[in-house]
């Protein structure tokens, strides 16, 4: 059974079946988010209605967004086709008990308002940021339930608690490592709101929201071709004996690209055409987390932004042979979500878009 998750490479699958450690807390600060390890309090489907109808433009926002169908979508659930295992249902419907299947409502209301703002085991009120910056404008109705500011939800401990995790019986590979990307990104002091929950104009709020501009509850990154333009800057050159590189600097990004989950890949690739545009030579590489092989170790991590990278700097270079010289060249980034990390062209792929491309003249031709 364990060998036919789809989603694991053979080895790591066994990993993925013990229980999740414990959300991190402390006794100085509230309880922050995390993953879900106990049956939640009865009536937090209810709770989250209600937030839901008194903030229209955040949950207009949030409905659309991967957080509310972290559950729900059919990617996460391809993936959890052969085991659903209580490990992954901590986290993608945190306000389910994990030991069983998630009712329907549960399920549906995937990473919920009530997940971030009223993390299990705190009180009932809600967190917000911790100090009203002087841009925060000011409230024109005053909350009709308490609101705990705390600056720790401003930071990226509002989202550390999910976005970072080892294999559960493998604790030293990491399925995910956002946050020790992001400590040793030049955005280091950048918390992730800052560019996944941008200022919006509230003017499609409801009347209970009395502020012009909140901020966005879409939390838009891997499906937003603007965000992943974002995300990285590249040149290309070519040379005689058909040899091109590509210089990929990270952009706007406050961690490696991509980040999260391990089944994403940049596909670099590189075509000279004829006339017609058809292929007169080809090659490609995918810039990843490479695997040994089954069960790891990672042996190298060649995505733009990885910690080891001098700073964060990938240059890739291709020889498409002499006969490419005439002709030119077309080049490609493509952001890329497949079924297994694989290396190759031989990957299952859920979804791509293009990043960037461009195209180099024939050898020889007026640069
Ligand atoms: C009966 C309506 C109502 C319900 C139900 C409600 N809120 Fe509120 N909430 C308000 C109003 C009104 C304010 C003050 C104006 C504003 O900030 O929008 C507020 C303020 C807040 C704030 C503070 C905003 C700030 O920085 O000043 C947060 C956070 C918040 N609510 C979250 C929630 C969450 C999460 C839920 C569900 C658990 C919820 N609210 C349920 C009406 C409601
Ligand atoms: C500690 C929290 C956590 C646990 C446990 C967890 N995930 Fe996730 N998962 C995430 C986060 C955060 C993301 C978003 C990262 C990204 O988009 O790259 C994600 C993304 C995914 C995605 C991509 C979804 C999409 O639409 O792009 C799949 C599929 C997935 N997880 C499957 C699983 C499976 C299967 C398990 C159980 C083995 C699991 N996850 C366990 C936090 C978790
Ligand atoms: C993934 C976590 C997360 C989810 C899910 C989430 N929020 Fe928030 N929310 C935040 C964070 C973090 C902030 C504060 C950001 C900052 O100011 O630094 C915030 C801010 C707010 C605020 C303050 C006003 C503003 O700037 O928007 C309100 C009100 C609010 N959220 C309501 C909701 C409601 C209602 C839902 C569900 C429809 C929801 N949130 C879902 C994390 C979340
Ligand atoms: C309770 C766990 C949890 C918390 C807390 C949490 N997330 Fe997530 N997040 C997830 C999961 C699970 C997914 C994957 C949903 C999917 O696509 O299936 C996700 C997806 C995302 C995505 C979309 C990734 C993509 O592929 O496009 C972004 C952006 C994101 N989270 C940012 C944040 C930020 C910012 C915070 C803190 C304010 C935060 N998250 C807090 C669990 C969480
Ligand atoms: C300086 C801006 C910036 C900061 C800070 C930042 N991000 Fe991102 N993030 C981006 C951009 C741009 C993308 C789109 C490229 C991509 O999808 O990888 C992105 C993508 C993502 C994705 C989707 C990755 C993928 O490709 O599947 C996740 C998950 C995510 N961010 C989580 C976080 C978390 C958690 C933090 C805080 C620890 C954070 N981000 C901090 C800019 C930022």
């Amino acid at each position: 059974m364990l060998r036919d998750l789809p989603w694991c490479p053979l080895a790591l699958a066994l990993a993925c079946h013990a229980a999740p450690s414990a959300p991190r807390d402390t006794a100085s600060v509230p309880a922050m988010p995390g993953p879900t390890t106990a049956a939640p309090a009865p009536d937090r489907v209810a709770l989250n209605d209600g937030c839901v109808r008194c903030h229209a433009p955040q949950a207009a926002e949030w409905e659309a967004s991967q957080h509310r169908s972290a559950y729900a979508d059919p990617d996460f659930l391809h993936a959890v086709a052969t085991e659903r295992g209580p490990f992954c249902r901590g986290c993608h419907a945190p306000e389910a008990d994990p030991a069983r299947v998630p009712a329907q409502a549960e399920g549906t209301i995937g990473v919920a308002c009530v997940t971030c703002h009223v993390p299990h085991g705190s009180d009932a009120s809600m967190l917000a940021e911790g100090t009203l910056a002087a841009t925060t404008p000011t409230r024109a109705t005053p909350a009709p339930h308490p609101v705990t500011r705390t600056a720790a939800f401003a930071d990226v401990d509002a989202c550390g608690g999910c976005h970072e995790f080892a294999f559960p019986r493998t604790p030293a590979l990491a399925m995910q490592s956002t946050l020790t990307e992001h400590a040793a990104s030049r955005f280091a002091a950048t918390p992730c709101a800052e560019c996944h929950m941008p200022w919006v104009d509230s003017s499609v709020g409801s009347p209970s929201d009395g502020a012009a501009r909140h901020r966005s509850h879409a939390f838009a990154a891997s499906r937003d071709p603007a965000m992943l333009r974002a995300a990285i800057d590249v040149q290309a050159v070519r040379e005689p004996g058909g040899r091109v590189s590509l210089r990929l600097t990270p952009g706007r990004i406050g961690h490696a690209f991509p980040t999260g989950d391990l089944f994403r890949r940049l596909w670099v690739d590189v075509q000279a055409q004829d006339e017609d545009g058809d292929e007169v030579a080809y090659d490609a590489r995918a810039l990843t987390r490479h695997f040994a092989g089954p069960g790891g170790p990672i042996t190298h991590d060649d995505r733009p932004g990885a910690t080891a990278l001098r700073d964060g700097i990938v240059d890739v270079a291709f020889e498409l042979g002499d006969a490419a010289d005439e002709h030119p060249i077309a080049w490609r980034v493509v952001h890329q979500r497949v079924a297994l990390p694989h290396d190759g062209d031989d990957a299952e792929i859920f979804g791509e878009i293009v990043v960037t491309e461009g195209r180099l003249d024939a050898a020889g031709a007026t640069p």
